[in-house]
């Protein structure tokens, strides 16, 4: 009898140790990196104009360090802004008049949404079920001649190479405090965050637009740690990103990356 329940109890505190375990380590699935078909299209101008800010709640591109290798994603392929910070390589296909010939890929991050249109009789591109990227426009111009307008393409998701840590800039007030996370590796689009103050344990926060992500706990005065998970799985811890004298609209370096 003795026996069992000490096999009870032992089984149970295995049990929570390997819950405990995996809050910090993640074994990632790998992201999908097969070639599908999509279309593609440009907006804004040369300089990047129009792609700024977006639905993924990024804000000065240049200066967060997407630059103009970016993209806006149709519904099919933005997954409600899970997607955001995912990185794609692309290249144009079967086009022989619009494709510059030996153009090779590009590669961008997704930074936008391409919203659909209903009432548009055709060019709907970005209406589900199609998977389109409405690239920025230098982006566009390196795979097919501007007056293309809109050319087929093969793309392929990628690892995503930033330089320097993830960042988290910390907006709106003590009551809902909300973190940009941006500037990701790896798998590049996060799918979860976890926030801790140096004085409470753990707490999961909500996705709110984009990659902005919510807590309802007031932390403020408190040193802040992240634990972010991308979408193959993998979890980074960020201890102390943010010290306790944080303020409403500062952006933090993690120091590390995926
Ligand atoms: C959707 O398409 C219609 C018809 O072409 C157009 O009049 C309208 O401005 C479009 N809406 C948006 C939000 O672009």
């Amino acid at each position: 009898m003795a026996t069992s329940k000490n096999f009870l109890a032992m089984a149970m505190f295995m049990a929570l140790l390997v819950m405990a375990m995996s809050n910090v380590i993640h074994f990632g699935s790998k992201i999908d990196s097969n070639w599908y078909d999509a279309h593609a299209t440009f907006y804004g101008d040369m300089k990047g104009g129009e792609t700024m800010q977006g639905a993924c709640g990024y804000g000065n591109l240049f200066e967060q360090g997407y630059g103009l290798e970016t993209a806006a994603l149709s519904t099919e392929l933005f997954n409600d802004g899970l997607t955001c910070g995912a990185c794609y390589e692309i290249m144009c296909v079967n086009d022989p008049q619009w494709c510059i010939p030996n153009a090779g890929t590009i590669k961008i991050t997704a930074t936008n949404f391409c919203p659909p249109n209903y009432s548009k009789p055709h060019d709907n591109w970005c209406n589900p079920p199609q998977k389109h990227f409405d690239l920025s426009m230098p982006m566009f111009v390196k795979l097919a001649y501007y007056k293309a307008g809109i050319i087929p393409v093969r793309y392929r998701r990628v690892f995503c190479s930033k330089h320097g840590g993830v960042k988290f800039q910390i907006k709106g007030n003590p009551y809902w405090i909300q973190v940009l996370l941006f500037n990701v590796g790896g798998a590049g689009d996060v799918n979860a965050v976890k926030i801790k103050g140096s004085k409470t344990g753990w707490l999961q926060m909500k996705k709110s637009w984009g990659q902005n992500w919510l807590t309802g706990t007031n932390l403020v005065g408190q040193s802040l740690s992240f634990q972010v998970t991308v979408s193959d799985g993998k979890t980074v811890q960020f201890n102390n990103a943010a010290p306790a004298n944080w303020q409403f609209g500062q952006t933090f370096d993690g120091k590390i990356n995926f």
